[in-house]
């Protein structure tokens, strides 16, 4: 265990987080997470409009090497971290996977991948089980192979996904489908849920695009009505009471049609952490977003513990001593933490400004309206993520 964690080790990490929001403070001691997004690249053959990733890419070429994550994910298990989640990107296009959730579960780290699955063969996802991996997570981008492929940028994506989620459990591996919704594969619904007890998924998310990176650039082609949202809780309603004990469903809204906002990574730097693909230690996969930030790296000489408790990125948004108006007297800020710092930065230039998905919010009205005025204007052209800093899909002319 490291020295900096030394005099926390004793501790009740829940006593710790109790002195911290009694005092409103930054953190000074803080519980390490139970689990970690390891970002292992963003190198991707797909070119989702909705990515998660930053617009601004990390190249290959400064990517940890497996050396470096080795000694990563056994740090991680050292300070108490029990779970990694392998993301990307997309995480098979490392060389290394292998070799790394090898390591994970040698160390003692249960392993989930979190892929969009078409890089995979048959014998790779045995070799993947072979090293102990926990759990396969495959994002689909619709129940239809012709318009999912379109939302992908990749030809015949949606049949490989199919065929590697039957592998998945023939390997005996739990799986969940993770489904990424938006006004144009909303109608596909049903067919999804249909789709994920047909392929013995243990779990369904049907999680509505997020607003901030990629996704934001391309808005206006993805905002679902109105409507359409309250015909998708709905769906989602009716098929949990149908399928319980077959099929478990978790339910993400779009945060612009929200009252209150998502409790976003569980609060700033209080239940979670993600490890970009060159090493840096982010509160969220987006936070990068946030100009004016410096986030540390693990090729620093700080180990991450230190990061955790002690980066100035980290203490800047922790806790609830830091929130203006309206959250500061509100009774919901322990309870959302004042929502998404990101979402406030693109949204409003500062992210230490109230979410404007929260009702209270001085521009939620105006995001609201923002929002259905798009999902009326009837854009469907997407920007795909790439390392170009995105290209527009063609038209039926070739423009
Ligand atoms: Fe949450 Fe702040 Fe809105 Fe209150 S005002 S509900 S703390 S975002
Ligand atoms: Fe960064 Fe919400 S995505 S705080």
């Amino acid at each position: 265990m490291s020295d900096e964690l030394a005099g926390t080790a004793a501790r009740d990490p829940s006593d710790g987080l109790a002195v911290l929001e009694s005092a409103a403070s930054t953190a000074e001691t803080f519980g390490i997470p139970l689990a970690v997004l390891a970002e292992l690249t963003h190198r991707c053959p797909l070119q989702c409009p909705y990515c998660s990733n930053p617009v601004e890419l990390d190249r290959g070429s400064t990517e940890l090497t497996t050396a470096e994550w080795k000694k990563v994910l056994s740090e991680l298990a050292e300070i108490g971290v029990l779970q990694v989640h392998f993301s990307g990107g997309e995480p098979t296009a490392r060389k290394d996977l292998v070799e790394l959730v090898q390591h994970a579960s040698d160390v003692g780290l249960y392993t989930n991948l979190i892929t969009s699955a078409v890089l995979l063969t048959r014998d790779r996802l045995s070799s993947l089980a072979d090293a102990g991996l926990c759990h396969v997570q495959i994002s689909f981008q619709g129940s239809e192979a012709a318009p999912a492929d379109r939302v992908a940028g990749f030809k015949d994506a949606h049949r490989k996904k199919l065929e590697v989620a039957k592998w998945t459990r023939e390997l005996e591996l739990p799986l969940t489908v993770n489904a990424v919704m938006h006004r144009q594969n909303l109608q596909q619904l049903p067919d999804i849920i249909q789709m994920a007890v047909d392929l013995d998924a243990d779990r369904l998310e049907v999680a509505n695009v997020q607003y901030y990176g990629w996704a934001l650039k391309n808005r206006a082609a993805l905002m679902p009505t109105f409507a359409q949202l309250e015909e998708t809780t709905r769906l989602v309603e009716e098929a949990r009471e149908r399928l319980k004990g077959v099929l478990t469903i978790d339910y993400v809204i779009p945060d612009y049609y929200a009252l209150r906002p998502k409790k976003c990574m569980g609060g700033w730097g209080r239940q979670f952490f993600n490890i970009s693909p060159q090493g840096k230690i982010l509160p969220c996969h987006a936070a990068e977003s946030i100009t004016g930030l410096e986030f540390e790296s693990v090729r620093s000489n700080h180990s991450i513990a230190w990061i955790w408790q002690n980066s100035a990125a980290f203490n800047r948004y922790r806790g609830t001593g830091w929130m203006p108006e309206p959250c500061r007297s509100c009774e919901f800020k322990e309870v959302d933490f004042g929502g998404c710092r990101c979402q406030a930065f693109a949204l409003t230039g500062d992210a230490g400004n109230t979410d404007p998905a929260c009702t209270l919010s001085p521009v939620h009205q105006q995001i609201f309206k923002q929002a259905e005025e798009e999902s009326a204007a009837g854009v469907t052209r997407f920007l795909y993520r790439n390392f170009a800093g995105g290209t527009l899909e063609p038209t039926d002319d070739g423009a």
